[in-house]
């Protein structure tokens, strides 16, 4: 049991000793708080002094990682040993951003995707009409969505001009049908990305898109091979789709889908900002690899980063993890995170398949600032509950509009250092609150956050900072005993789905629902479906 051992029992009973102690007696006990408690990896800054920790709370989380053997489970790990036990697989997503190291099968992936890209940017591949390509349509969704449409975003202006990239990925028919409504089939490229090419969603929004082309296309021979490829590990599928094998990007089974970025599943972020832009992501995020590897504890960022978060979750008893990019660029990562995250750690039994005893990875949630201060920020002032936070700012603008960018990282840092510091009564009624409104216009504090400065948002910092939570989310599972490769969650609501299909359609009847799917399904059929 974790919480049974030693390690664990001395990270209890000294979080019950500093409970009482207020991030305002941190900072004044420490002058040089900042300095001692952050971290810097090349133009990465990492300032978690308002994190409600000491160094003796380091100490502890550290000793904690030694017990658990992360230094082993690292090694396993880097071997490519199958640390993915319940579907046999090694994790080996490093490989596919170690440059000249990278095995063979990925330099060719690689440089295929360099000739395709070249292919389109220069307008040497043309479409059923002789036209160039001009936007491209990723139908993927989870890891075959996430990552390339977070990146995408996040490097718009690193954009080529002549191309437009866009993402569908609801299973919905509204998000297919809009962005076909503003293009034509003639300059538009698909790229259907699926590992396991059997996704529901993907395969449905790839089935209508190639009706829709094939409406426009007529009888014009090839218009699938010009208009569609894919990235998946399943060549027969792919095959059997019609798309024709030499468009097909391939990639492996040790690639898990929500570590799949930086393999053919990269491809329209590659065609986004051009391939060698693409090979900074990857090279960011290789250096970062290296500094997992090789920085000791007390230095190594992704270990820092998953600490603090074990010990907001188990021992401050926080029950989620607010993520505020003070980027509009960056506007998309609370949502990447949240399936990097959750779909790893939120599990219920160890790797022996014994119960696990604490609670594992908290709810990943968050949105851009400023917009978050005028939601929710309320509730993380004043609302009772600790929530601890990430913030992300960039040191220089990737637009930079004149007077946008100061007040823009002079929210963040006030934002942070209210929810840290609070206003006591005392402190409202010297700016002259008036008695009768002092309990609503004082502030706790004490709100636990990070801060995350990238100097500026280029492929290469973003690839380091992705692998930064990439490998956060690794250390989390070892010192929580879980395998973070698998998904078995997602599963049941699958198969009950495929089931109730034909029920909802009026095709079929079944007759051990209960009565609440029951009762919904009769009202619903009324509406004529189809
Ligand atoms: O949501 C489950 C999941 O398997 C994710 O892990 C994965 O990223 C996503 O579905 C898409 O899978 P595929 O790439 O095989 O279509």
């Amino acid at each position: 049991m974790l919480s049974t051992l030693p390690a664990w029992q001395a990270l209890s009973d000294h979080a019950e000793a500093l409970r009482p102690t207020h991030l305002r007696d941190l900072f004044a006990a420490d002058p040089a708080r900042f300095d001692n408690f952050s971290l810097r990896h090349g133009k990465l800054l990492l300032d978690f002094s308002k994190q409600r920790i000491t160094g003796e709370t380091l100490r502890l989380l550290r000793a904690l990682a030694e017990a658990r053997e992360l230094d082993a489970w690292k090694e396993r790990l880097q071997r490519g040993e199958a640390i993915n036990h319940t579907e046999h697989r090694a994790v080996r997503h490093m490989d596919l951003r170690a440059g000249d190291q990278a095995p063979a099968e990925v330099r060719n992936v690689l440089s295929r995707i360099a000739a395709f890209c070249d292919a389109i940017h220069s307008g040497v591949w043309r479409g059923y009409s002789g036209e160039c390509i001009t936007h491209v349509v990723n139908l993927g969704i989870g890891g075959s969505d996430l990552g390339p449409r977070m990146v995408a975003k996040a490097l718009s202006a690193h954009h080529q001009i002549d191309i437009k990239v866009h993402f569908v990925s609801n299973l919905d028919g509204a998000d297919l049908a809009s962005k076909l409504a503003d293009l034509n089939p003639r300059t538009t490229l698909f790229v259907v990305a699926s590992k396991t090419f059997s996704t529901l969603e993907t395969l449905t929004n790839a089935r209508t898109a190639r009706d829709w082309l094939l409406a426009a296309a007529g009888q014009t021979s090839g218009a699938v091979a010009k208009h569609f490829v894919a990235a998946s590990t399943n060549i027969a599928a792919t095959r059997e789709f019609g798309i024709a094998d030499e468009n097909v990007f391939e990639f492996w089974d040790w690639v898990g889908g929500r570590f799949s970025l930086w393999s053919a599943i990269g491809l329209p972020v590659a065609l986004a900002i051009g391939y060698r832009n693409f090979t900074e992501l990857l090279a960011g995020a290789n250096n970062l690899d290296r500094h997992f590897i090789e920085a000791p504890a007390e230095r190594n960022l992704p270990l820092t980063l998953a600490l603090l978060s074990l010990w907001n979750t188990d021992f401050l008893r926080a029950a989620s993890h607010g993520i505020f990019p003070y980027s509009q660029s960056l506007s998309l990562l609370p949502r990447y995170l949240q399936q990097l995250e959750m779909e790893s750690n939120g599990k219920l039994y160890d790797r022996d398949g014994a119960p696990l005893d604490v609670p594992t990875c908290p709810i990943i949630w968050g949105e851009a600032g400023t917009n978050g201060q005028h939601s929710f920020f309320q509730l993380l002032h004043q609302g009772g509950q600790p929530i601890p936070s990430d913030f992300i700012a960039l040191g220089k603008s990737d637009y930079p509009l004149h007077g946008h960018h100061t007040a823009l990282l002079a929210n963040c840092l006030a934002q942070s250092a209210a929810l840290a510091f609070g206003q006591t009564a005392a402190e409202a009624r010297a700016s002259g609150i008036p008695e009768h409104l002092l309990p609503y216009r004082t502030f706790p504090g004490n709100q636990p956050s990070t801060t995350l400065v990238l100097g500026e948002l280029t492929p290469y910092t973003l690839g380091q900072m992705i692998a930064l939570y990439e490998h956060k989310v690794f250390c989390l599972s070892v010192l929580w005993g879980l395998n973070a490769f698998d998904q078995w969650g997602v599963e049941l609501g699958k198969v009950l789905a495929s089931r109730l299909t034909p029920v909802v359609r009026g095709e079929a009847d079944e007759h051990s629902l209960d009565s609440s799917t029951a009762g919904l399904i009769t009202h619903l059929r009324q509406f004529r479906m189809s």
